[in-house]
């Protein structure tokens, strides 16, 4: 039996996050330049989001750019930039095709101009697919997010629209990027590193998470079923004991 086929469709993760490492390294071992590996990872982008719509994933947020990501070399930055724009043009297809609806969180208005023009007409484009949302982390920060949260709830406390004993979770979650996304129940992190790298902080609290070796272009449709199924192998108690979980 394939990996694919040993998935339990009826306990698939709502939600999988992946922070996509390991692009340079991929490039060193290969004697080439960082973007070669850039190159290369839209390609994993791309089986990962095939591998999560064949099975049924309703939520995939990929870690494309984060808030630091602006410090690297300039040259790196741009083709980074490049590459976002040559991919959503390419993929507008798959997308549709596949029923898969793009949305972006974060910084946006710091992307390019003809990058965020882009994104504009593909999110547009793709609004009423209902099969699957993937979101693209784009200068994206965690502790950015929460702290634009922790604003927004304190103007509406000023402004007498909420009352201070009203805030609760879910008041919380609704003024975060991700207010539309179910929390995250998988997150993946490639290339051997063990860190969240401010990613996703509040949405990650119960996640289960997964971490391998492997190098973010080398990453592939049946590794992603392995992540799946590993998840599925595990127990999640949520603050209770095994034997209530049974009971
Ligand atoms: C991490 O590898 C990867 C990134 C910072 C960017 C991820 C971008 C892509 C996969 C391509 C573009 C994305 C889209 C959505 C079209 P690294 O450079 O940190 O690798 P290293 O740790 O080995 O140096």
């Amino acid at each position: 039996m394939t990996l694919k086929d040993q998935i339990n469709k009826t306990k698939l993760p709502a939600h999988i996050a992946i922070i996509m490492d390991g692009n340079g390294r991929w490039a060193k071992q290969k004697g080439m330049v960082r973007v070669f590996g850039h190159e290369n990872g839209t390609k994993a982008v791309r089986q990962a989001v095939e591998a999560s719509a064949e099975i049924g994933i309703k939520n995939l947020t990929l870690y494309a750019f984060s808030t630091e990501n602006w410090n690297r070399p300039k040259l790196e930055v741009q083709t980074l930039m490049k590459l976002l724009v040559k991919s959503l043009k390419k993929e507008i297809k798959t997308l549709q095709d596949n029923k898969i609806k793009l949305q972006a969180i974060g910084h946006l208005e710091d992307l390019p101009k003809n990058a965020i023009a882009e994104l504009r007409y593909v999110i547009d484009q793709t609004k009423n697919n209902e099969n699957m949302t993937l979101t693209l982390a784009l200068s994206y920060g965690s502790r950015d997010e929460i702290v634009k949260a922790f604003k927004d709830i304190s103007t509406k406390v000023k402004n007498n629209i909420i009352s201070v004993d009203t805030i609760d979770e879910s008041i919380i979650n609704k003024h975060l990027y991700t207010q539309n996304l179910p929390d995250v129940d998988l997150l993946i992190r490639t290339s051997g590193e063990h860190r969240i790298s401010n990613f996703l902080l509040w949405q990650i609290a119960y996640a289960e998470l997964y971490f391998t070796d492997i190098l973010w272009p080398d990453f592939a449709k049946e590794d992603l079923y392995e992540a799946i199924l590993n998840y599925q192998n595990r127990e999640r108690r949520f603050g209770k004991t095994s034997e209530q979980l049974t009971s």
